[in-house]
């Protein structure tokens, strides 16, 4: 990563009369960040509650500008990447910095084909598990796991650990993600089959049985690789920052992605999708639309729309736009016509017209029409944000490793101190 270097100056007046001089640095796209290390030296600290307007690092991966909607990965739109491109080729991008050309995703593709297997050890990690157990907790125990069977990470050379962790990573993650589903139904796992596509793979190895052939619908595996692509990466989220949090102070990478997997989990991140479903579910029908506004907008009420707002977008997600596509495309090959779908879109656009969203600039964010599609392609609402965990395991793992190519600078934020000044025991 080059070195960043101050295009412009700030000037810091404090009314006590000190005057601090700090470097702003020059983002090639979007906002610039005023440089505040020095700050420590004038015994002051920044506040910045959510760090909503802190940059935590510096980022070549993945732009996104919330006032446009727009989302690049590596410069290319997002909605290019979803139509035109597959997830393997948008996980290449990302986590080498260019499309792959043929040759190039053939052998990324074998390679991660050649890991897809997880150890033998692992059905006995999940006969330790009850089977109503919520997968997350699972993959967030699947993911430290792996972490105890892959620790050469540390005596190999860098570069090559690196890669061979991204892809053990992309690999088995589907596996882990589908043994969790079997294990919770009480069907056995199935193996990975090399000859299916990755999203056909997942969809196998979540589907199939022992005791019939399984045929891979297309449009279903379209809409699956799609999700992933539209899930692979978003800029410094909450769990992207807290993977680079930990891997700041140097863990095993399979635990930094298990904290990725934690983070997600919550309802405010990509536990959202579970919880949007729920609460379609909850409204049931057009006409209830206007009483599930009103709690949206009562202060004194804990409710809100799950699947919309977001931190950063204050126009509609791109993702989501996409999202509602796929949505339309799967619904309409599997003939099915869910009330579900009426009422999110009949809940979107009474929202989009409500002075209070639109003042707050509140829109459909990626999480709005994706469990719509996946509990059509019949994958449990519990297995939402599993899938989500899935498809974002590419962005965890290339932010983890552009954190790496830098000297490692531990994340170590201080605080506003508001307890006891000092005191004695009497
Ligand atoms: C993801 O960061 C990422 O990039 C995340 C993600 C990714 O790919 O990694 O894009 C994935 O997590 C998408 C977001 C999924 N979460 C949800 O859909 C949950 C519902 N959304 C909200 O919880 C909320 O919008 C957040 C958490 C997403 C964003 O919250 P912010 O930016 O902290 O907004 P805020 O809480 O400051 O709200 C600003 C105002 C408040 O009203 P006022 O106090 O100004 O009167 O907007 C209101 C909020 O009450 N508001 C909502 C709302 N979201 C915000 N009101 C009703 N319904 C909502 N969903």
């Amino acid at each position: 990563m080059p070195a960043l270097h101050p295009t412009l100056k700030a000037e810091l007046h404090l009314s006590d009369g000190r005057k601090i001089e700090l470097p702003v640095y020059q983002s090639h796209l979007g906002f610039d960040a005023i440089g505040v290390e020095k700050l420590q030296k004038e015994q002051l600290f920044t506040f910045d509650q959510g760090l909503t307007s802190t940059a935590l690092c510096e980022s070549s991966i993945t732009y996104i500008d919330g006032d446009q909607g727009i989302l690049l990965h590596r410069g290319y739109p997002i909605d290019e990447l979803a139509f035109n491109k597959t997830y393997l080729d948008v996980a290449y991008l990302l986590l080498k910095g260019e499309l792959p050309n043929e040759e190039e995703l053939k052998a990324f593709k074998a390679e991660i084909c050649s890991h897809y297997m997880v150890n033998e050890q692992f059905t006995r990690l999940f006969q330790g598990f009850r089977r109503d157990s919520h997968p997350m907790a699972v993959m967030c125990a699947a993911s430290s796991a792996l972490a105890a069977f892959y620790h050469e990470y540390y005596d190999e050379d860098p570069e090559k650990a690196h890669d061979k962790t991204a892809i053990r990573l992309l690999a088995k993650m589907p596996t882990l993600a589908a043994m969790c589903y079997k294990y919770s139904i009480g069907r056995p796992f199935m193996y990975p089959q090399y000859h299916l596509s990755y999203a056909g793979n997942f969809l196998y190895m979540m589907f199939a049985t022992p005791c019939e052939p399984y045929v891979v619908n297309p449009v279903i595996e379209r809409a699956m690789d799609r999700i992933f692509t539209l899930h692979a990466d978003h800029e410094q989220n909450a769990s992207t920052s807290a993977v680079r949090g930990v891997a700041s102070s140097g863990p095993n990478p399979f635990a930094c992605i298990s904290a990725g997997i934690a983070s997600l989990w919550g309802p405010a991140h990509g536990g959202a999708n579970e919880a949007c479903i729920k609460m379609l579910e909850e409204i049931g029908t057009v006409d209830r639309i206007p009483e599930f506004i009103a709690r949206a907008k009562d202060k004194n009420d804990p409710f809100r729309l799950m699947g919309f707002g977001h931190r950063v977008y204050k126009n509609y997600d791109p993702r989501a736009k996409v999202m509602r596509e796929t949505c339309h495309e799967v619904l309409k090959e599997l003939g099915i016509n869910t009330p579900l779908l009426q009422v999110a879109m009949e809940l979107e656009r009474i929202a989009l017209s409500d002075p209070y969203f639109i003042e707050r600039k509140l829109y459909p964010n990626v999480d709005f029409y994706s469990g719509i599609i996946l509990q059509a392609i019949g994958i449990p609402t519990s297995m939402f944000t599993v899938i989500f965990a899935l498809g974002r395991t590419v962005g965890w793992v290339a932010n983890w490793r552009e954190l790496n190519e830098e000297p490692m600078k531990i994340v170590r934020p201080r605080q506003i101190y508001t307890g006891h000044t000092e005191r004695h025991i009497k």
